[in-house]
């Protein structure tokens, strides 16, 4: 009854004359309101329909807004507080308002024309190969739509998809929305026997990942530098992968949008240079990981244009195409980051560089209280063990995983907000996740210095 009793209360607003007496208009708006509602909630409209059934639950919707309700230290979500570098936002106005009145209306659908040249440039040295600009890449809104395409592009009904854990969230129900069943296997920890947890300890089993391929898999995806770990798959870890590709002939939906982010010179390796696998890998990159504007969302997808358009049937029908301005501004970062990209200055180079420092300061702070940090390879993400911190977590729904509880309650009574662990999770294996939550290190050093504070009175209140 909620929904009704709030649209009143709009309706109220809007129609209230000076005098403060109840208009003709008002009555009648508020009636044919009530007629609406009533017809809206008929049992028609009491399920969605069923490629929803079950997904209609969200970390990032319910979490955004915990840390809106409380003001807290944002540690969460997954965007740096500080800007991009200048030339990226200058390029957007430039483009805009400079490039002529055709950049501010629709382009090519499925890339702007300069974009796709510049991308099929700089992945012709990553891939080692010449990509073919109008076929082998596709623009989507953000790295979100490259995945949203590739799924619906290449799932049917009935299908198989392997799913690593931990994963990007949104995996799960894009596999079920095209119909596909998720098969999940969860990266093992392994005892290295030091003291100090790093995102290589954990491993991909190779009999248990044998063991989810099936005549109906077609599809896995991988996630390489992994959110919410940080793990680098190393060349042996992704060979093993492909080999099983091959053998079963499955598609390989290679999640890459942190691939500039790794530290001690790990190094990221591309599924689609694998011997065979350009064939059969969908790549996927994100400007706003790329360039530090994840509010742009613009993403891109490469592979072989017989995968590839199945993906631009998609986006063709769902979105058509996106913002010019902004593949206009990221084409012109592209462009100039080719041109030096063997230099320090290289953004691509040089946003890692700025991360390092950050990372290493991150892991010193949470090991200040307690914590047990997992120090990440790559990636802007960083795991801590949470089973030393000793809290109260009687005041939380006692449903819930233990790690929602307890960032739940560190959010609201420390004012410091991270993400849970177990949201990278299938059902099944949340337990094997809740003993840790994830923070976010591309933060401004003051928004570091917040959480430091946070967790030295923490640790002050602890000793008592
Ligand atoms: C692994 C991974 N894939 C995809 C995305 C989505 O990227 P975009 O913002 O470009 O849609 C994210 C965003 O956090 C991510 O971490």
């Amino acid at each position: 009854m909620l929904p009704l009793v709030s649209a009143l209360r709009f309706v109220g607003k809007l129609t209230k004359p000076a005098c403060g007496c109840v208009s003709l208009l008002e009555t009648r708006t508020l009636s044919s309101q009530i007629d609406l509602q009533r017809r809206m909630s008929s049992q028609k409209f009491a399920n969605p329909p069923k490629r929803l059934d079950g997904i209609d639950k969200n970390v990032w919707v319910e979490f955004v807004q915990l840390v809106l309700d409380t003001k807290a230290v944002n540690l969460g979500q997954g965007f740096p507080d500080f800007f991009p570098p200048d030339y990226v936002t200058k390029g957007l106005v430039d483009a805009a308002q400079n490039s002529g009145p055709l950049t501010n209306q629709y382009t090519r659908g499925f890339g702007h024309p300069r974009l796709i040249a510049a991308i099929s440039k700089v992945y012709h040295k990553f891939l080692g190969r010449e990509l073919d600009p109008a076929k082998e890449v596709l623009i989507t809104v953000g790295a979100y739509g490259s995945l949203f395409c590739s799924i619906m592009g290449l799932v049917e009904h009935g299908d198989e998809v392997i799913i690593i854990e931990p994963y990007f969230d949104c995996y799960e129900p894009m596999v079920k929305m095209a119909g596909g069943t998720p098969v999940f296997i969860p990266l093992r920890l392994k005892d290295s026997g030091s003291n100090v947890l790093s995102s290589a300890d954990f491993y991909l089993d190779p009999a248990e990942l044998a063991s989810k391929f099936t005549s109906k898999t077609k599809a896995i995806v991988v996630n390489t530098p992994n959110n919410p770990l940080g793990k680098v798959y190393r060349r042996e870890e992704l060979q093993m992968i492909a080999d099983l590709c091959i053998k079963h002939d499955v598609v390989c939906i290679s999640d890459e949008v942190y691939e500039h982010m790794t530290y001690n010179n790990t190094e990221h390796v591309r599924m689609a240079t694998l011997p065979g696998m350009w064939e059969r890998t969908i790549t996927i990159g994100s400007a706003g990981k790329t360039f530090s504007v994840t509010g742009w969302k613009l993403g891109w997808s490469l592979g072989p244009s017989y995968l590839l358009k199945h993906l631009q049937t998609v986006h063709q029908n769902c979105i058509y195409t996106c913002p010019t301005p902004i593949q206009e501004a990221v084409a012109r970062g592209f462009e100039l980051e080719f041109s030096r990209m063997n230099s320090e200055e290289c953004y691509f180079k040089a946003l890692a560089e700025e991360l390092k420092p950050k990372r290493d300061n991150m892991a010193r702070i949470l090991t200040e209280v307690g914590f047990k940090p997992v120090i990440p390879e790559g990636g802007y993400f960083m795991l801590a063990e949470i089973s030393n911190m000793k809290v109260d977590l009687s005041s939380e729904d006692p449903d819930q995983p233990y790690d929602y509880k307890f960032v739940k309650w560190m959010t609201k009574n420390k004012g410091l907000a991270t993400i849970p662990n177990s949201a990278f999770y299938s059902a099944d294996h949340k337990p094997l996740a809740e003993k840790f939550i994830r923070f976010c290190f591309i933060k401004e050093d003051s928004t570091l210095a917040q959480a430091e504070k946070i967790i030295k009175d923490w640790k002050a209140s602890i000793e008592g």
